[in-house]
């Protein structure tokens, strides 16, 4: 006797027609001549009806049922009799059972998994097994077996090659620590658990496959976040002979293409594009969330057609404003003093926050104007077209670091102030990051990888001023989420040597660190570009999950250990 449904299968079409029915006890209620048990598989629940008025020995036999005993069913499909209670179930059907074969029991449960309970998220790990069997957690699982399976689908018709890279590699020169494994053979040796498959990409370009995917697991030991695993899901991917505008539009392609096949939902045709320079002027980050109307504005201009309180300010200050309209929100019901101290937190230490009443400028406003003259806030509410009741937030200091105050303020009052837009995604592509970040010991670093190209009309700031040189990178971003990353490459060996140069690697460590790749570089290396996703973002992102472990099968706790396995372990 083997399964003829899936529980989720069956409706209203099969009454009449007898089932067999294969799962787990979700729930049981117990009447005086009736029991109901509701049979969860992985498509769904099913209510099933063991009567001891038609099938004596059933009903007494259900009797030494449990909540998630594995179980085996048969029986005859008929409409509700009545609605005994509001069952999980909507459809108004329900198996009468001829035959109950118990396949195991169950010891009670050290979890809930309906969802009654809530359990800590450490016992939730420890027990994943069992917090998996919760309908919830099996839905995320069977959508991102959907993505993969659509990733798979776009990337061969658009002539991709999937090719497997090793896991096992050499340490890599980036912001998380490598995971270390020590070789059998070879005493003293490491390898590195690979953090992106970077090189090996490239490599394959160099040999010719024109375009490369991989579902790629990639291992990074860096503190936690909550959209960050040690151990995570890229799909990567890389082409060869296009340039950062062709590269994006099949980025974008697929996006889109996925987004409309998982959630039914039209992304534009275009997506936005921002330099991250502007990015940072006017979101304060480099992740910008678009749903959030607000936006920083740089009024340095106008403040320095005033005197500034010379005590207070330096030349090299800026001032940057928001501007919270009062059609947006009625910002009387929020506190805001608290971003004052939240300002002191950032050391930004010239912050005003200002309410524009027919009488904004009373006497003890006009006591705390940051040193300004009133001038200055006719003069702003003139220029912002600010209306009675509107609120304005002014910060004074050094950039970045204002602009990071600003931009964080700007998210924090949106989510104060619930004035984001709802059930809308806003994609948007960040490009030209600058080449390199300046280091407190003054060494430059990386801000993308080594091996991102210039834009070509900066390469020779690499030779005069490095620090200016901007990157041919693209990030992607939805909804203030990084999905993922990338750039075009360099493949002239004597830009990859010069990047070397001003990263200060010297010759025998870049011989022992990319010695082959340098060879290769000499081996006709074709332009190409690529780019990789954070797969488990994706999917994050997707499914309006705020942590990144409730899409992942078996996940790692903040300190990188899997509670079910005891992993890391002492050997
Ligand atoms: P990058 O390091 O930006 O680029 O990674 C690409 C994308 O991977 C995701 N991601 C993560 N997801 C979960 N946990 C983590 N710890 C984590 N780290 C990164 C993010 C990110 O945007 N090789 C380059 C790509 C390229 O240039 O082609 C790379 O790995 O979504």
């Amino acid at each position: 006797m083997s399964r003829t449904h899936y529980c989720g299968e069956v409706n209203f079409f099969h009454i009449g027609t007898r089932v067999i029915i294969s799962g787990w006890i979700h729930s049981i209620r117990r009447l005086k001549n009736l029991t109901f048990l509701d049979i969860r598989d992985r498509t769904g629940i099913i209510q099933a009806v063991c009567s001891k008025k038609l099938f004596p020995s059933i009903f007494l036999q259900s009797l030494k049922l449990n909540q998630e005993f594995c179980i085996r069913i048969s029986g005859k499909v008929r409409e509700k009799r009545k609605k005994i209670s509001e069952s999980v179930l909507q459809k108004n059907i329900e198996v009468l059972v001829h035959s109950i074969n118990i396949l195991n029991n169950s010891k009670n449960l050290p979890i809930d998994i309906i969802g009654r309970k809530i359990s800590s998220e450490e016992m939730q790990l420890k027990y994943r097994y069992l917090y998996l069997r919760n309908p919830d957690m099996n839905k995320t699982l069977v959508i991102r077996s959907e993505i993969t399976h659509f990733i798979h689908q776009f990337m061969h018709k658009n002539k991709f090659v999937n090719i497997e890279t090793p896991y096992l590699s050499n340490p890599t020169d980036g912001g998380a620590k490598d995971f270390l494994v020590p070789s059998r053979t070879k005493h003293n040796h490491y390898y590195a658990l690979a953090q992106s498959p970077q090189m090996f990409k490239q490599i394959l370009m160099i040999s010719g496959f024109d375009r490369y995917y991989q579902i790629a697991k990639c291992f990074r030991d860096e503190d936690s976040r909550s959209n960050r695993q040690p151990e995570f899901t890229q799909l990567d991917m890389e082409m060869s002979f296009v340039n950062s505008k062709k590269i994006k539009k099949i980025i974008e392609r697929f996006i889109r293409k996925l987004w409309k096949k998982i959630l039914k939902y039209d992304l534009p045709n275009c997506f936005p594009t921002i330099t991250f320079e502007d990015a940072i002027q006017k979101y304060g980050t480099d992740k910008p969330d678009l749903r959030n109307p607000l936006e920083l504005v740089d009024i340095t201009y106008l403040t320095s057609s005033f005197d500034k309180p010379k005590r207070k300010f330096s030349n090299e200050d800026s001032c940057i404003l928001i501007h919270i309209k009062q059609v947006l929100k009625d910002i009387k019901s929020i506190q805001l003093k608290k971003y004052q101290q939240l300002s002191l937190k950032f050391k930004i230490k010239n912050f005003l926050i200002l309410e524009f009443s027919s009488d904004f400028l009373n006497q003890t406003v006009k006591k705390n104007l940051l040193g300004f003259p009133v001038e200055l806030f006719y003069s702003i509410r003139s220029n912002f077209q600010i209306k009675e009741g509107d609120v304005i937030c002014v910060g004074i200091g050094k950039k970045p670091l204002l602009n990071q105050f600003m931009g964080h303020l700007r998210s924090k009052l949106a989510k104060e102030l619930d004035i984001s837009e709802k059930n809308v995604w806003k994609p948007i592509w960040v490009i030209d990051f600058p080449m390199f970040k300046e280091e407190k010991d003054g060494c430059l670093k990386p801000v993308h990888h080594v091996f991102t190209s210039p834009k070509l009309c900066d390469i020779s700031k690499l030779y005069s001023n490095p620090i200016r040189t901007v990157s041919d990178s693209y990030d992607m971003v939805i909804n203030g989420q990084e999905l993922g990353s990338g750039s075009v490459r360099i493949y002239k060996k004597e830009i990859q040597e010069k990047i070397f140069q001003i990263l200060k690697i010297n010759e025998e460590d870049q011989k022992n660190r990319f010695g082959f790749f340098l060879e290769a570089m000499q081996y006709g290396v074709p332009p190409h570009a690529g780019f990789a996703f954070g797969l488990d973002r994706i999917v994050m992102l997707m499914l309006n999950q705020k942590n990144i472990k409730n899409v992942i099968a078996f996940p790692k706790t903040t300190s990188a250990s899997c509670l079910m396995t005891n992993s890391p372990s002492k050997i």
